[in-house]
């Protein structure tokens, strides 16, 4: 089988990896990649954009690809299933229809409300005056989001009502003319991503992200600076609600709206005080960094149950095979990031602490000619697995030391949730 991975993330690289280990992979390709993909023995960069499906499309057939995994969201909400579905491509991922469910927070909301699934109560706004108005009625703390795709930077946890009412005239200034306001919910985040194939869901193991740029959850929010799985927050009695409760009522509801969902459905959850499990936000995708920390965990193989999603069948795999053990992703990031930050650093250390016992994620990284540089924000995910979380935990930050570029930043305290 061949698989080509669309997106140039450290989670696309996770997914070539994964995808590699599979008996029945014979060759990857990765469009456009990073350094990461580029340095895989039996895995090719394509030179094409996650954007330019026309050239995607051609590759499928020029190289007899069997199967199209589409990494990031962006392509997703534009099509790209879609488009390539008219070429009678397989893909992994849902339709632009199916999409919505992250690249439309109100019509996720609307669609989970209608599904009776637990959320965080909120309104739809196109009018600033009337937002501001609901957020002096609902007091603070309080939230506002874009109501489309903001590459992270779309949604705003305000302390006072003040921060709250900037933030709908900054979001409704730069271009987001609806936004949604909703209650602030308290608790413990966890990321569940399960597969489906529009029938049958399988969630991966529970993972937990850290959003905020700096140590004990403090700063800027970013991508994602770290992750573990399984994380022990989602206990078989919440996760057995998850799935009868969020995840199979939202599967119904995107049938009933006459969309066959094949693909990721992430639900990115607040478990509140009482224990009760809410829908922050849906995602159409993996999440990244929390693949980089799933991934290496699962034992099934990654094609055969993403096969089997885009044939309808994954019902014939009514458990999935996991590793024992802990899995913990550190980020390393350029200095400055989430704001401003330079590229083109040149990095060293990754076969010293692949040796030392971790596998490194590539994010944004660059091959030029024989020397690696740094290409983005987040630069690598570096991930040990131990037998439990103190080992992966004291593994991945000996691993991470060995590492360096200049200006080189990460979190010491990935994981402090489960040592608390
Ligand atoms: P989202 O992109 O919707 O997941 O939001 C980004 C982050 O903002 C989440 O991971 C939470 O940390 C926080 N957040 C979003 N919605 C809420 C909410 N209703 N209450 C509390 N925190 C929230
Ligand atoms: N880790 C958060 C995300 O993938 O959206």
């Amino acid at each position: 089988m061949k698989v080509l991975v669309v997106g140039n993330g450290g989670r696309e690289h996770a997914l070539v990896w994964k995808l590699l280990q599979s008996p029945q992979v014979e060759q990857c390709f990765c469009t456009p990649g990073n350094g990461g993909t580029a340095l895989l023995e039996r895995c090719e960069n394509l030179p094409y954009g996650v954007d330019d499906f026309a050239n995607i499309a051609e590759s499928v057939q020029k190289y007899n690809i069997d199967l199209v995994v589409v990494g990031p969201e962006v392509p997703l909400s534009e099509g790209i299933t879609d488009y390539l579905q008219r070429y009678n491509i397989k893909v992994f991922g849902p339709t632009q229809a199916g999409a919505q469910i992250e690249s439309s927070k109100s019509w996720a909301k609307k669609l989970m409300a209608d599904g009776g699934i637990a959320i965080a109560k909120g309104e739809t706004f196109r009018d600033a005056d009337a937002a501001k108005a609901y957020i002096a009625q609902q007091g603070s703390p309080i939230v506002v989001k874009a109501d489309k795709l903001a590459a992270g930077k779309g949604v705003i946890v305000a302390e006072t009502m003040a921060e709250a009412q900037n933030a709908v005239d900054e979001l409704m200034g730069t271009g987001f003319d609806s936004i949604v306001v909703e209650e602030f919910l308290q608790g413990e985040e966890v990321s569940i991503l399960a597969l489906t194939d529009g029938k049958t869901i399988r969630p991966l193991l529970p993972a937990q992200d850290h959003k905020r740029i700096g140590e004990g959850d403090t700063g800027l929010n970013t991508g994602g600076m770290g992750a573990y799985a399984p994380a022990p927050i989602a206990t078989p009695a919440l996760l057995e609600r998850v799935q009868t409760e969020i995840l199979e009522p939202t599967v119904a509801a995107l049938r009933q709206q006459g969309i066959h969902y094949c693909g990721v459905l992430y639900a990115g959850l607040m478990v509140t005080p009482e224990g009760e499990p809410k829908v922050l936000e849906y995602n159409c995708r993996f999440g990244d960094p929390e693949t980089q920390a799933v991934l290496p965990l699962l034992e099934t193989p990654l094609d055969q149950l993403l096969m089997a999603c885009v044939e309808s069948r994954l019902e014939e795999f009514p458990t999935l095979k996991w590793y024992k053990g802990s899995a913990v992703c550190v980020v390393a990031a350029s200095e400055g990031y989430p704001g401003s930050y330079e590229k083109g650093k040149p990095i060293t250390g990754i076969e010293e602490a692949e040796r030392l016992g971790s596998t490194v994620f590539h994010a944004g990284t660059k091959l030029n000619g024989d020397c690696l540089l740094t290409d983005g924000g987040r630069v690598l995910g570096v991930t040990s697995l131990g037998e439990d979380f103190d080992t992966a935990i004291q593994k991945v930050y000996s691993c991470i030391e060995a590492i360096h570029f200049p200006g080189v930043y990460y979190r010491r305290d990935i994981g402090h949730r489960v040592r608390e």
